[in-house]
């Protein structure tokens, strides 16, 4: 049956079937509406099939209900001959990826907008299948900093990961070179942060620059849009405003967020260049007041328990040459400027925690302690997530090692912009979220994981797609599937299911790298295609 991912357990399928046709109705318990208007506007719409409300138990049907003996997001499917299809979800979430599964028992033409043939049968085959999620936090990170990704491609993404049972969308909305969110209170962050002159294309070590400016954001309305197009998807969008670092673009847009104290910050652009910028925040009261402005408008745009603040990557050459800074670390009794990064990071810990939310930043935020109740994204190994998880904080497992998605997936010569660690199909099928030195309590503390997405090398969203697919569906695997029993995940079967996945794929329109290498026009030419001289290699 070739499902990806995988489900817990399948009886059947049989040879007997049930076939929809015009006249299949739709009947949806209270509770299931979100999937009820899926199967309409998305399945319906593919296979040319209104799906007519229609009466509880009808013969030629599909049934949607909740079911309370099953956990949150696990469901049931079952398919009779003659009668139709029910599915039974543990929640509203449970339903929904039962409907993901109903679509991919219907083939591949049940993934593109519209029928693509008349009066073909939409045959399906008995059988019996109970689900349910390994992890309860399955991410996806998109960098839109890098290079902005208009909405329509983010809705897009919306759509990939709900195919794939994915259920947090983290965005990363502001860097160095970029801001990407309107606030409202702050017009800067856009009018100025979130445009650069020119971009360098391809690998940081690239000589090659377009010259032409880039950027966009989202207004308050799209953000509003993308947050209730995601929670149609039982998709949780979880912003990153990254703080004190990686804040180059916000201090371009207000010189004053700086350290004027050490540089004159009217002479900052946005970063043109990739890389981490030695340029962030002063940390003094105007910018603790000017993000409390800016989260006080991200907590009325997004919902979600967790707001990531970022906190990775602080160069912290600036605070040690600031004499405001150096004052602020004595006058707070803080032995370093690592202790003053945790200040930091604990005052919005602690406002946050006032307003009924979570902070979550990246492995760095350890350094220097951090409250209880904070979540840690553990991106630079398994260490963080160990050190967090012992210390009793949640984490979500991302180490780059495993899950960068935009390093290169292959070795040689090939690869567009041949990146970071080799991480190929098959690497990030066997990825385990799970640090294997950790025991309960410890494990609990695992959410989940997630896969990122950072873009300096994806300009648009058929580079992203690239680096994306087919690792997204490998990783989708690793996120819901639990393991098969003690050992390895068995990557013949899943190569075997992906041979479907791809037919998949395709009727979504995904430009995934195929088994066989890029095609040509995946390909970049000259100095960008090829590792750069004298580079040493994972850069
Ligand atoms: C990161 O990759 N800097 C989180």
């Amino acid at each position: 049956m070739d499902l990806i991912p995988a489900p817990r357990a399948v009886e059947g399928p049989m040879r007997c079937g049930f076939l929809f046709d015009r006249d299949t109705t739709l009947w949806a318990a209270p509770g299931t509406d979100t999937t009820e208007r899926w199967l309409r506007s998305t399945l319906g719409a593919a296979l040319g099939l209104p799906l007519r409300p229609g009466p509880r138990d009808a013969p030629n049907s599909v049934q949607l209900q909740l079911d309370d003996a099953l956990e949150p997001e696990a469901y049931g499917l079952d398919v009779v001959a003659t009668r139709g299809v029910r599915i039974r979800g543990g929640d509203p979430a449970g339903v929904f990826w039962g409907a993901q599964t109903l679509r991919q028992l219907l083939g591949p033409e049940a993934f593109r907008r519209a029928p693509v043939r008349s009066g073909i049968t939409r045959g399906i085959a008995h059988q019996s299948i109970e689900d349910g999620p390994r992890f309860r936090w399955r991410g996806l990170l998109l960098d839109v900093a890098r290079h902005f990704m208009p909405k329509d491609g983010v809705l897009r993404y919306l759509d990939l990961m709900a195919a794939h049972k994915l259920n947090v969308f983290h965005f990363h909305l502001t860097d160095d070179q970029g801001w990407r969110i309107e606030i409202a209170r702050h017009p800067r962050l856009t009018e100025t942060g979130s445009w650069r002159t020119r971009t360098k294309f391809g690998h940081r070590a690239s000589p090659l620059w377009e010259e032409k400016p880039h950027g966009g954001y989202y207004t308050q309305d799209d953000i509003r849009e993308i947050v209730a197009y995601a929670a149609e998807r039982h998709i949780t969008v979880v912003p990153e405003i990254d703080v004190p670092g990686h804040s180059q673009a916000a201090i371009a847009a207000y010189p004053e967020l700086g350290n004027t104290d050490v540089i004159d910050t009217t002479a900052l652009s946005v970063l043109d260049d990739w890389g981490i910028s030695t340029n962030v925040l002063a940390p003094t009261d105007n910018t603790l007041r000017f993000y409390e402005g800016v989260f006080e408008e991200v907590l009325d745009l997004f919902p979600s328990e967790f707001i990531h603040v970022g906190g990775d990557e602080c160069p912290k050459d600036q605070w040690k040459r600031s004499p405001a800074a150096q004052a602020r670390i004595k006058e707070l009794g803080l032995a370093d400027e690592d202790e003053l990064q945790s200040w930091f990071i604990g005052h919005f810990a602690k406002w946050l925690s006032a307003r009924g939310r979570r902070l979550i930043g990246w492995d760095e935020i350890l350094e220097g302690g951090l409250p209880d109740g904070t979540a840690v994204s553990s991106w630079r190994g398994y260490q963080g997530g160990v050190a967090a998880a012992r210390a009793g904080h949640d984490v979500v497992m991302c180490p780059q090692q495993q899950v960068y998605l935009d390093y290169r997936q292959a070795a040689g010569d090939d690869e567009p912009v041949p990146i970071g660690y080799v991480r190929t199909l098959e690497d990030v099928y066997r990825f385990e979220p799970v640090p294997p030195e950790l025991d309960e309590p410890g494990i609990r503390h695992v959410l989940g994981t997630q896969a990122n997405l950072w873009t300096e090398v994806m300009e648009d969203h058929a580079r992203v797609d690239y680096q994306a697919f087919p690792r997204l569906a490998a990783f989708a695997e690793v996120a819901w599937s639990a393991l098969p029993g003690p050992g390895e995940r068995d990557f013949a079967d899943f190569e075997r299911r992906m041979a479907a996945h791809y037919g998949r794929l395709d009727a979504l329109g995904v430009a995934y790298r195929p088994p066989a290498g890029p095609r040509p026009w995946q390909r970049r030419p000259g100095v960008l295609g090829r590792p750069i001289e004298g580079l040493p290699p994972n850069t």
